[in-house]
């Protein structure tokens, strides 16, 4: 990783850990149980990589990270409980999550399944109502729009059904791809897209540009994630290690190899390097997360 992205890595997750802390609803707020599991599940842990996405766009664009706060958190919001319903016993049942007891290990199922839901109404609320976004209302409706979709049964709630379907299953490449584009895909571009969505100026060909690379590197992102499952150890992951192959999931690594899929993750960063074509050093820090997320250890 290069120093200049550890540098703004650092500054976005202290920016987006206060963000989410004063948007998410107070430990003593009841239900406390609720507001609890919420609390639990999004703070302090992960990569905060949909938010950085977020925010390394807006430095391209030129737009004051404040406007970006609500979107940056609003996506975080949809992704912590896409993980917490993931790791639910019907799901992936998995036990272990950024490093800790997952929600439903923690507190219960059923707090589990509601902290989830109420992650993702807060996403929505948090688009609609965010006072520092300062957007138009044409501009949150968008924004809402992108983020219902990414998040739907044609985004990721799409690609969990298909990776649930698909268990035990031999899938062939494009099958495989489809279910990565929803499943992890649909999210990171939109997470390029609500920060393209805040500049009303913006040229569609640029805005086309930065969603090609968002498209490219949100595969490339579940591409490494399946290769980590494999090659990785269970406390640098925070997540237990070997679960795909345990739970006869179809991943790249299974269909192509380990070699071919890092063939395959080296080859989307490549593309996405070449979305970025047009723009000068103010990209920098796309192509260094671009880099990041196939070189990265967890
Ligand atoms: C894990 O996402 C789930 C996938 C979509 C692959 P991350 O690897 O971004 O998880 P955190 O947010 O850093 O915990
Ligand atoms: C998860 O994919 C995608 C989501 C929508 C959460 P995985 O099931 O591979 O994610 P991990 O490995 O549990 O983080
Ligand atoms: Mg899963
Ligand atoms: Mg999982
Ligand atoms: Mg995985």
């Amino acid at each position: 990783m290069s120093n200049a992205l550890k540098d703004y890595l650092a500054s976005c997750q202290t920016r987006v850990e206060k963000a989410l802390d004063a948007r998410l609803p107070k430990a003593n707020l009841l239900p406390r149980k609720l507001h609890q599991a919420m609390r639990y599940s999004t703070l302090e842990g992960g990569k905060r990589m949909r938010p950085m996405l977020t925010y390394c766009t807006g430095k391209v664009l030129g737009l004051n990270p404040e406007v970006l706060d609500g979107p940056a958190c609003a996506v975080e919001f949809i992704h912590v409980y896409s993980l917490i319903h993931d790791d639910l016993p019907a799901m992936d049942d998995d036990d272990l999550r950024r490093g800790k007891a997952t929600c439903h290990v923690a507190f219960d199922e059923a707090t589990a399944i509601l902290a989830g839901d109420a992650l993702q109404a807060l996403a929505f609320e948090t688009l609609a109502n965010d006072p520092s976004m300062g957007a138009s209302p044409e501009q949150r409706i968008k924004m809402i729009t992108a983020l219902t979709k990414a998040s739907g049964s044609e985004g990721m709630v799409g690609g969990q059904a298909i990776d649930l379907e698909s268990v035990g299953k031999q899938l062939t490449l494009p099958e495989l791809e489809n279910m990565h584009i929803h499943k992890t895909g649909a999210l990171i571009r939109a997470s390029v897209q609500l920060a393209t969505l805040a500049d009303p100026d913006i040229a569609p060909d640029i805005a086309n540009k930065l969603d090609h690379y968002a498209k490219c590197i949100g595969l490339s992102f579940q591409v490494k994630d399946d290769i980590l499952d494999e090659e990785s150890d269970t406390e640098t992951l925070g997540k237990t290690q070997g679960k795909d192959q345990n739970s006869n999931k179809p991943t790249y690594p299974a269909l192509l190899g380990l070699k071919g899929a890092k063939e395959k993750a080296q080859a989307l960063h490549e593309k996405a390097i070449e979305s970025l074509s047009i723009f000068g050093t103010e990209a920098d820090l796309l192509r260094d997360l671009s880099l990041y997320i196939i070189q990265r250890e967890y």
